[in-house]
């Protein structure tokens, strides 16, 4: 049976995570790198977190409907951890060894985020809850979407008024400005933690001008997909 070649180093499949507050167009900016990989013939696909798979789909439904919050955020990031650990496992690891590009609308840093700096939960249980669910995947490149949180409300109202919804949302964005503010400078604190890997883009500017920025990013974090070597 004819085996595949081992994929050389600069052209190895990569995973790329989205993260930030809500509404600053992550899913939208997700799904336009996810075009413009494939016209540039990579192989790739997008997931999100929570979930991406049947079982962490489930958990991220008993999280967002409410159902976990009386526990504290202790307990949801565990939860989040066991969502994780399936999604890597069944997703995101077997794709990057195929040779698939993955890109995460949020991932380990959104855990960080909100059960860590804006939850307080202990830094060595979200470290420790981290590895365990990653097993050595963390992201290539992690873009953060930076914006003021009252400007990412009002697309997020906009949304649910186009889409005939009143603006309920899930219980994050029930929680008040200032716990977001929090939130935005606790994405801000881990791109400075870990330059290398976070690009933080601002995402007040138009949804064509956000995708020419991102897309400039990671091509120059990758510049192999310039040089077409992966084709
Ligand atoms: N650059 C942009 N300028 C103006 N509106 C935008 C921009 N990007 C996205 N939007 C709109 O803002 C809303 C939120 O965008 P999107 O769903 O992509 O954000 P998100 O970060 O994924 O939000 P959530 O955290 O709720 O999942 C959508 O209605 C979308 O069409
Ligand atoms: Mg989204």
């Amino acid at each position: 049976m004819l085996q595949e070649a081992p994929t050389s180093k600069a052209s190895r499949a990569r995973f790329i995570t989205f993260e930030g507050g809500e509404g600053v167009g992550k899913s939208t900016q997700v799904k336009r790198l996810l075009q413009n990989l494939q016209r540039h013939d990579i192989e790739a696909v997008r997931t999100r977190e929570p979930g991406g798979t049947p079982k962490a789909e489930a958990i991220r439904s008993f999280i967002l409907q409410g159902r976990s919050e009386s526990w504290g955020p202790g307990a949801e990031a565990v939860l989040f951890a066991a969502a994780r650990l399936d999604h890597v496992n069944q997703l995101i690891a077997p794709n990057l060894r195929n040779g698939t590009w993955v890109l995460s609308d949020r991932f380990h840093d959104s855990t960080r985020a909100y059960q860590g700096l804006t939850g307080g939960v202990d830094d060595k249980l979200i470290a420790g809850l981290e590895s365990l669910a990653l097993d050595g995947h963390a992201p290539d490149l992690t873009i953060i979407l930076d914006m003021d949180p009252e400007a990412a409300f009002k697309r997020v109202a906009e949304r649910a008024i186009e889409d005939g919804l009143a603006l309920t949302g899930d219980r994050f964005e029930k929680e008040e400005l200032e716990w977001h503010k929090k939130l935005r400078d606790g994405f801000l604190s881990i791109a400075r933690d870990n330059p290398d890997r976070c690009v933080v883009i601002s995402a007040a500017q138009s949804e064509d001008t956000l995708e020419a920025a991102i897309w400039e990013a990671v091509t120059q974090r990758f510049p192999e997909l310039l040089r077409g070597s992966q084709a």
